[in-house]
């Protein structure tokens, strides 16, 4: 029996290979083209581990896909594999499109050949379960109920608005053609191996290194905080016991505006490695200029994958994001190893024009 995985070099797809192989000995097929935020080291520990078989290769392969499908025989695939950076995908679009939507359609069509052709009993354990966004769902008034999963799509950016076309490819293969589907809408996540282009890790990084830490427009906009681990553990329990074709949010039940989280993280540095001359990291917040378009507030009513999986985050936001931090400071090669001169170009790209 095996599983593939597709984007299992990146954040969520890495915790979750190292949490099912953690847990289990079936073996793991990883699928991950590698871009900027696959990095093999996320996954050392498992070197010499035979459970775990790396490919590099494109989604949108479907030469590869076909091979690899033959080959392996999987039971499941789980789809991580995507461009998940916001402000990405505002300065480019393109590479949104290709891989979150023509690559989603050539991975469905690749699983809807091999699928097909399965014989009856592998046919109906067969399961693609594809992992998505709370954003699809688009910005929250203050009051307004969090998204349950009937709430209409409104998506935002370009990246929204891709996961969701992803999304809505994936409902369409399971009512025209029966495939088994599973989508989970999760809300952000956040823990080890997290690259450091989104809020936290670079909250942490650019803390550490006496830099300024950029909060867009009043840093009063809203997400709902997932540690990653318990995005992993939902994941494989919608996989075990997910109905089909259906869709269930997965969150944290754990609103908070971001300027609370960037000084919740200066407070914990300022308590595990405080600053030489020792004032707070807080010092260094610097409000700058807004994302065009930016949602204002997101949460997720998790209530349905409670009631029908029994299934609830583990940790707090208070144990995860020490964790998190601690995991930060205990990892600095890490860091330092994924600050190549591509992110240092990326740093350029997107802070340099946004005024103070
Ligand atoms: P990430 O950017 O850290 O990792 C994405 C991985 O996909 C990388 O390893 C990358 O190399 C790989 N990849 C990109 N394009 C590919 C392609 N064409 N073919 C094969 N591999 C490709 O992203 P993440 O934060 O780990 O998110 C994983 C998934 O979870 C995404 O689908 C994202 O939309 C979704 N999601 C993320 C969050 C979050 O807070 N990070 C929350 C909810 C849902
Ligand atoms: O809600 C789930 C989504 O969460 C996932 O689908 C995305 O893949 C993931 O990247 C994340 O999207 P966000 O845009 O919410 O995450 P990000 O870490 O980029 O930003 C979180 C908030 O912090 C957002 O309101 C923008 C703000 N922010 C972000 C950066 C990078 C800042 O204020 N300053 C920054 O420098």
């Amino acid at each position: 029996m095996s599983i593939i995985v597709t984007g299992g070099a990146g954040f969520i797809g890495s915790n979750f290979v190292l949490d099912w192989l953690a847990q289990s000995d079936e073996m793991v097929i990883n699928l991950d083209k590698l871009s900027y935020a696959g990095n093999l080291e996320n996954l050392s520990s498992l070197q010499g581990n035979s459970s775990h078989q790396f490919v590099k290769g494109d989604i949108a392969d479907t030469n590869l896909l076909v091979a690899l499908f033959a080959q392996y025989q999987p039971r499941a695939v789980i789809n991580f594999a995507a461009e998940s950076h916001v402000d990405r995908s505002i300065l480019g679009p393109g590479e949104f499109v290709q891989t979150n939507i023509v690559g989603t359609f050539n991975l469905l069509e690749a699983v809807r050949a091999y699928w097909g052709a399965l014989p009856a009993v592998q046919k109906t354990a067969f399961r693609f379960l594809h992992v998505s966004t709370d954003e699809v769902y688009g910005s929250l008034a203050p009051d307004a109920p969090a998204f349950t999963e009937t709430h209409r799509y409104e998506p935002n950016s370009p990246y929204s608005a891709s996961k969701a076309a992803s999304d809505h490819l994936v409902r369409a293969y399971h009512h025209t053609y029966g495939l088994p589907v599973l989508t989970t809408n999760c809300s952000n996540n956040y823990g080890p191996y997290h690259f450091p282009e989104k809020l936290i890790p670079l909250m942490i990084v650019n803390a550490l290194a006496g830099k300024p830490l950029p909060v867009y427009g009043d840093g009063q906009q809203v997400r709902d905080w997932l540690y990653v681990k318990d995005h992993c553990s939902a994941i494989r329990r919608v996989l075990e016991g997910g109905t089909l074709g259906d869709v269930y949010n997965v969150g944290g039940w754990n609103e908070k505006p971001n300027l609370e989280i960037v000084q919740t993280v200066c407070a914990l540095l300022d308590e595990l490695r405080p600053r030489a001359d020792g004032v707070s990291y807080a010092e260094q917040v610097t409000y700058v200029t807004d994302r065009p378009g930016h949602d204002r507030r997101y949460a997720i009513d998790a209530s349905k994958i409670e009631r029908e999986l029994n299934w609830k985050p583990a940790e707090t936001f208070s144990t995860g994001i020490r964790k998190t931090v601690e995991w930060y400071l205990a990892n600095e090669s890490w860091v330092a190893n994924v600050q190549s001169g591509s992110y240092r170009d990326w740093v350029t790209a997107n802070y340099v024009e946004r005024q103070a």
